[in-house]
């Protein structure tokens, strides 16, 4: 597949030291550089030179950036994002900080999408040669890199239509209304890789994020990062917690100026045959959080 993962997150926080300190010493994520007014921060098993990207003006998405694996594939998509009616503009090497030359077009969901394939390649905090598990210096929850991301739409259909005919992506699974509403989607979970989802699209309104998610090997680094999220006092929206969907496990917390993350483990590995999963919105509970089969009215509503 063209598209491999989600490269960069690009939000917006209303104060950027208390964002700074969140991510470095509570996440545990490492600050690359400071640029124009932007922050920039990987996590230590990230290869490129940046993962998250923070400037002021509010809370919320800039705009996310998904890699693809060739130059080509780039004009490639260009050609198809255009076919299914959605300008692109290009982007110049170096407009974006230590990425090479990127397409951008607005999403019918209207969140502004990025491709690109190249990016200065900075290496992990352990390496390639004989390398540790993981860095004998960590702070924080110290994730192992950007996982997803999930936003909302009005039109959830047109959004996966274009994830799966124009990129590529494949669907995992589906939330509909009901059996006799198979057309309707509540919410597409879509993978361009091998992972449960690398984006999801939730019926609400245009242009919100939900969140952005952080990968931990396994349950018990999921509990650990509850401890820290706890000794830290930062606020909790729900979990740890097991979803139906993707059976990943997870917590949902607010960073300090409100913009929602997850850190997230598990879930089952898909492949280009993998069959989607629907849900019916009956079983709404059970598909969002399996163990406590309700879903708080928080985590439904608030979106930055
Ligand atoms: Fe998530």
């Amino acid at each position: 597949m063209s598209v491999m993962r989600l490269g960069f997150v690009q939000a917006r926080e209303t104060d950027l030291d208390k964002a700074t300190a969140y991510y470095t010493n509570v996440l545990g994520l490492q600050e690359v550089a400071r640029q124009d007014g932007k922050r920039y921060f990987k996590c230590w098993d990230e290869y490129d030179h940046h993962s998250v990207v923070i400037e002021n003006g509010g809370l919320g998405l800039v705009k996310m950036g998904y890699k693809v694996d060739t130059q080509d594939e780039l004009g490639r998509l260009e050609k198809a994002i255009e076919a299914f009616g959605l300008p692109v503009r290009r982007v110049a090497r170096g407009e974006n900080l230590a990425l090479g030359q990127a397409i951008r077009c607005t999403l019918p969901s209207e969140h502004v999408l990025e491709l690109y394939a190249e990016a200065e390649q900075s290496g992990t905090q352990v390496g390639t040669l004989n390398p540790d598990p993981w860095p004998a210096e960590q702070a924080g929850i110290s994730p192992q890199r950007l996982d997803h991301l999930l936003v909302t739409a009005e039109d959830v259909k047109t959004n996966a239509d274009f994830f799966t005919r124009v990129l590529g992506f494949r669907m995992s699974e589906r939330i509909i209304p009901d059996l006799k509403n198979e057309g309707e989607l509540l919410a597409a979970f879509l993978f361009c890789s091998n992972k449960a989802h690398d984006i999801a699209f939730v019926k609400g309104p245009n242009g919100k994020l939900h969140h952005y998610a952080f990968w931990l090997d396994n349950w018990n680094e999921i509990l650990r990062a509850g401890d820290i999220l706890g000794r830290n006092g930062l606020k909790i929206d729900f979990g740890p917690a097991r979803h139906g969907i993707t059976r990943g496990t997870t917590i949902y917390f607010f960073g300090p100026n409100g913009n929602r993350n997850e850190v997230f483990s598990g879930g089952y590995m898909t492949y280009a045959d993998f069959p989607c999963i629907t849900w019916t919105a009956d079983q709404i509970g059970r598909a969002i959080f399996y163990i406590h089969q309700e879903v708080n009215e928080r985590f439904s509503n608030y979106l930055t």
